[in-house]
């Protein structure tokens, strides 16, 4: 069972140095259960081997227009009926510039012009080459057109230099390709925040826990995949920012509030972050230093923020998270209750494999009328799950 199951990846590959990335990315593709098929131009086969792509996605490489690649000769259009997603990762300018002027001079850009879908361009070029005015011209010709321009990113670019240009991570890129599920929140606004915060003793120490960010992160990638717009706010965590989320980082539970109140309103609100409950009222400002056998920390209530939602009266539906480590059901029913939320998702916390800090979950889907039990899974299954019952309860009406 994988996010990308029964996916089929159509994976163009052109003549730029980070078309050895574009192996990793086939191969986390691939690991996510896509089935992938890639094509390359004349020149990218220059700087990678056909072998390598072959070898990661066990499907052979197209790149002949007028080869027998497809069995009735037809290889220009029919790969494009078999895929659902298309990725151009690199796309190098004179990729974007044939695409741009609808030129189809290879089976690469035959494809793209016979593509009727949702279509991603992963540029990666030298500096002065993306800034170039006809490579911007030709982007935001693409953009109007609805293709997706993925990156370029910021950083070392092969060519010595240092800027725009380099193509986004094997990662990052994966993320672009959608699982194809009900898009049941078109249109809607979520909210979500994850992760722990972190509340500072001093320069150096800081009270926090355990929250990875995981359920949270799943949760904005699924209420994404589902068709809505979502804000991700997120406590410190290692985990690589969404594609196609706007995501701002936030330390402590008071900056999480002021974020959260500023992205408001929302369709959607899901409380999933760990938020610290309590913080010191001043952090010292210097190093406390090691002058008595105990330290007492005198702490002061943070504000409630899932509380602060529903209250605002600028979240249409909110969800939120029970992490208990006993009477979970009991517990949860009663912060539904008490905080005046439409739906709370409990989970147990035991510290073994499901809960925080690692893939799994569990739980139960609660609110005022009925409660739905989640069989330990990954979290992005679970994840799904929750989307659809909160889609499922907008959609009845509440
Ligand atoms: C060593 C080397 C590295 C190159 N790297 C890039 C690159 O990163 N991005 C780019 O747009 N072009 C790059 N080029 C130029 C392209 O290979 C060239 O424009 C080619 O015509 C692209 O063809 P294609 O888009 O059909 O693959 C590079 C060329 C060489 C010789």
């Amino acid at each position: 069972m994988n996010p990308l199951d029964g996916e089929r990846v159509l994976l163009g590959v052109t003549g730029g140095i980070a078309a050895y990335k574009s192996v990793q990315l086939a191969r986390l593709l691939v690991q996510a259960g896509a089935t992938v098929k890639v094509v390359m131009t004349e020149s990218a086969r220059r700087f990678v081997g056909e072998l390598s792509f072959q070898a990661v996605t066990g499907q052979p490489v197209v790149h002949d227009l007028y080869g027998a690649d497809a069995a009735d000769g037809m290889a220009h259009i029919d790969l494009t009926r078999w895929a659902g997603h298309f990725i151009v990762a690199p796309a190098t300018a004179h990729l974007l510039a044939r695409t741009a002027h609808g030129l189809a001079d290879d089976l690469l850009t035959n494809l793209l012009l016979a593509w009727e879908g949702r279509l991603i361009l992963a540029p990666a070029m030298n500096r002065a080459m993306w800034q170039h005015p006809a490579t911007q011209a030709n982007v935001r010709l693409l953009q109007e057109r609805g293709v997706v321009v993925a990156g370029p990113g910021r950083g070392d670019l092969a060519c010595g230099e240092t800027g725009e240009g380099r193509m986004l991570e094997p990662e990052t890129l994966a993320d672009y390709i959608r699982p194809s599920i009900e898009p049941a929140l078109q249109g809607r606004h979520v909210l979500i925040t994850a992760g722990p915060t972190v509340e500072a003793i001093d320069p150096v120490r800081y009270l926090s826990n355990r929250s990875s960010g995981r359920m949270g992160y799943a949760l904005a990638r699924a209420a994404r995949d589902a068709g809505a717009a979502v804000t991700l706010i997120s406590g410190p965590t290692h985990l690589q920012a969404p594609a196609e989320i706007t995501t701002l980082s936030v330390q402590s539970a008071e900056d999480m509030h002021e974020a959260v109140m500023q992205a408001l309103p929302c369709d959607v609100f899901i409380g999933a972050a760990a938020v610290a409950d309590y913080r010191l009222p001043e952090p010292a400002p210097q190093k406390l230093k090691k002058s008595s056998d105990t330290l007492a920390l005198n702490l002061v209530r943070n504000p409630d923020i899932i509380h602060a939602v529903a209250q605002s009266g600028q979240a249409g539906f909110v969800v939120g998270f029970a992490a208990e480590t006993r009477q979970v059901e009991t517990h949860a029913r009663d912060k539904l209750a008490r905080k005046g939320l439409d739906m709370i998702v409990a989970n147990p916390v035991d510290g073994k494999d499901t809960g925080f800090d690692v893939d799994y979950n569990q739980g139960l889907i609660i609110d005022t009328q009925r409660s739905i039990a989640l069989e330990p899974q990954p979290k992005w299954r679970m994840a799904r799950k929750i989307i659809e019952a909160i889609a499922e309860r907008l959609k009845t009406g509440e």
